[in-house]
């Protein structure tokens, strides 16, 4: 997830490693270089290359065991596994077929099993399960063909799908970095004679504040010389130059006070790559592995899922959905409590079992007590190749990249997206009731990023609500939420409790009256989801009642609420609004603000955000 490239008088291995280091704060699992030096003698090497699975000082003890010249042309690149288990052959650089060409990438290339196809069948091999490797044979190609690394690139781009950033050295142009740009990040650091890529500024603040960043589908050329900006059209193109105003100690966090605020801003895009090349030409949704058969998944009769924490609260969304879409029959149980009931299973149930760390013992333990009985396990992970979707018959990976806060967020709505698609597959698979829905809700779903977007510009209002909440001496916050609002509501909450070590409860908003609503006092905050005006009507008349039912009672009401909602307006003390969605997929939404509410509210109160107290981030005990 980390990638730097540099052309310059200093030494290219020292500032690429000391690039990947300020970029450790992405996460990965491997990391790897490659060094072009600039005139060889007899027998010296033209071009090195060391990658390396684990931690960055894997590859440093390498690097530091060999003798060698000093390159002044180099890239670099951490990796966080999406194609292919960490290792070291998966690791990056990738080399050409006839070894000229070595090329890094960050982003997933969605058309890549047909390209490995047809350069299969040129009579490529391939020494790697990665999708970057098509890349790097595409430009071996281009480059023999032209003999210029940058028109090479354009041609290279003009093939790939999908979201990456590449960079690119051969072996036989000790002066030249080419990037290019789609989607994912890249800016450039200019020094005086001396040039920078990376996927953020972080890697090169050391040397240089003086930036330029890329646009969408642009190539960059670096050399000592300068730099050269086209488009993929090959058209001469311009970036936009930054000064960088932040310094080194916040570089770790790419700017962000802390780790779990970058990761809240992220979420746009952990979602957009989670939904991205989950669907095949036909608009069938595909898994990422599976060892099941399509009429095993028709056999099922009944899904079980099975989580801990905020992942259980995902499970939670995930029953309203699934029931609707499919019509199987769905329960939810956190993990440590499954196997102890003896839950009635069999060869036709399927367990969703959904782990960000695929470690979580409960979890695993649940997993392995489903699979005595028989049943099927898919699991939803954000950790390629961990042991719990190791242990399932599916697996489908969100792509979140490593969340480094413990307490979820971006890690959170990427598996309602997963959660969304597994459903979704069912239901395409089983061709069941509500199966002719599933391209209406998939264009939805795939409109949800952008939304999210817009809902993170507007966040003062939340954090201004949550300082004030923070004043109140006697702390006690409850969330309220019906339906797919009401996991809503339970995460809300988790996400204070665990943040700012108050008391926080969520309820079903029509529970309330049944006992809790005798928590509420004067001033009691209350903060209220309401579904969408639209559509389900009668639930959100339902919401609008428990909201005047604790009013009455003294409590002041947040309600998160979608925009234009008039009526909630009037009955709510306060309106956090986020955009039109259809309700089942509105957790997506209305799940972020409170995450925010959590931070600002936990900040203010003088608590760590990233490492609250008592709390590790994967739990391996039960
Ligand atoms: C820990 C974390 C929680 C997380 C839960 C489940 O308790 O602190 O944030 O939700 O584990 O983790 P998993 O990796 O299985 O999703």
């Amino acid at each position: 997830c980390g990638i730097v490239g540099y052309v310059g008088q200093r030494s290219a291995v020292d500032v690429v490693i000391d690039g990947l280091r300020r970029l450790e704060y992405r996460g990965y699992d491997s990391a790897g270089v490659a060094l072009v030096f600039d005139a060889p003698g007899e027998g010296d090497p033209v071009m090195e290359i060391e990658k390396k699975a684990g931690k960055l000082a894997n590859l440093e003890a390498v690097l530091d065991g060999i003798d060698r010249p000093v390159a002044h042309c180099g890239i670099g690149h951490t990796r966080w596994a999406t194609h292919g288990v960490p290792s070291d052959r998966n690791a990056h650089p990738h080399v050409s077929a006839d070894g000229k060409i070595a090329l890094i990438h960050n982003g997933i290339i969605e058309n890549f099993s047909q390209l490995r196809g047809e350069l299969e069948s040129g009579g490529v091999e391939f020494l790697s399960e990665t999708d970057t490797e098509v890349a790097a044979h595409l430009l071996g190609r281009e480059y023999a063909a032209c003999g210029n690394l940058t028109e090479a690139m354009t041609r290279v781009c003009a093939r790939l799908e999908g979201a990456f950033t590449l960079l690119a050295v051969a072996a036989d142009d000790p002066d030249t970095v080419v990037g290019a740009r789609r989607n994912s990040p890249l800016v450039v650091g200019v020094g005086e004679g001396e040039y920078f890529l990376a996927s953020d500024v972080a890697a090169f603040i050391a040397y240089t504040t003086e930036a330029i960043e890329l646009g969408q589908d642009q190539i960059v050329t670096i050399s000592r010389d300068g730099i050269a900006i086209s488009g993929f059209d090959g058209k001469p193109s311009e970036g936009n130059p930054f000064s960088v105003d932040w310094d080194i100690s916040a570089a770790e966090k790419g700017g962000w006070d802390t780790f779990m605020r970058k990761e809240i801003n992220e979420q746009p895009q952990a979602v957009a790559d989670t939904l991205r090349g989950r669907i095949d030409g036909n608009g069938q949704i595909v898994l990422d592995e599976v060892r099941m058969s399509d009429q095993d998944f028709r056999d099922i009769d009944k899904v079980f899922i099975i989580a801990c924490g905020t992942s259980y609260h995902a499970g939670l969304v995930t029953k309203y959905a699934i029931e609707h879409w499919t019509r199987i029959p769905c329960e939810v149980e956190l993990s440590s409590e499954f196997r102890y009931r003896d839950p009635v299973l069999d060869r036709s149930t399927l367990v969703i079992a959904i782990s960000q760390s695929g470690e979580t013992m409960d979890t695993l333990m649940a997993l392995r007590h489903a699979k005595d009985q028989k049943a099927r396990v898919l699991s939803i992970s954000n950790t390629v190749g961990s042991t719990i979707p190791r242990e399932s018959d599916a697996v489908l990976y969100t792509r979140a990249g490593i969340e480094v806060a413990v307490a979820s967020t971006k890690a959170f709505l990427t598996q309602l997206a997963a959660c969304y698609l597994v459903g979704l597959h069912l239901a395409q698979i089983r061709g069941i009731k509500y199966a002719d829905e599933v391209s209406a809700v998939l264009s939805e779903l795939v409109a949800t990023p952008d939304k999210i977007t817009k809902l993170l510009q507007d966040m003062e209002p939340v954090r201004a609500l949550a300082r004030e909440v923070a004043t109140r001496t006697e702390q006690r916050v409850l969330f309220i939420g019906r339906h797919v609002g009401y996991p809503v509501a339970l995460e809300g909450a988790l996400k204070l409790k665990e943040l700012a070590y108050i008391h926080a409860e969520g309820f079903a908003a029509g529970e309330l009256k049944h006992g809790p609503i005798s928590l509420i006092d004067d001033g009691t905050p209350v903060i209220a989801i309401v579904p969408s005006p639209r559509g389900r009507s009668l639930l959100h008349d339902k919401i609008i009642s428990n909201i005047q039912e604790v009013k009455a009672r003294g409590a002041k009401v947040i309600a998160v609420c979608e925009e234009g909602d008039d009526i909630t307006r009037v009955h709510a003390d306060h309106v956090i609004e986020t955009p039109a969605s259809p309700t089942l997929l509105a957790p997506l939404l209305t799940a972020v603000p409170l995450q925010e509410f959590a931070a600002e509210l936990a900040t203010a109160l003088d608590k760590d955000i990233d490492q609250p107290r008592n709390l590790a981030k994967s739990v391996t005990v039960e």
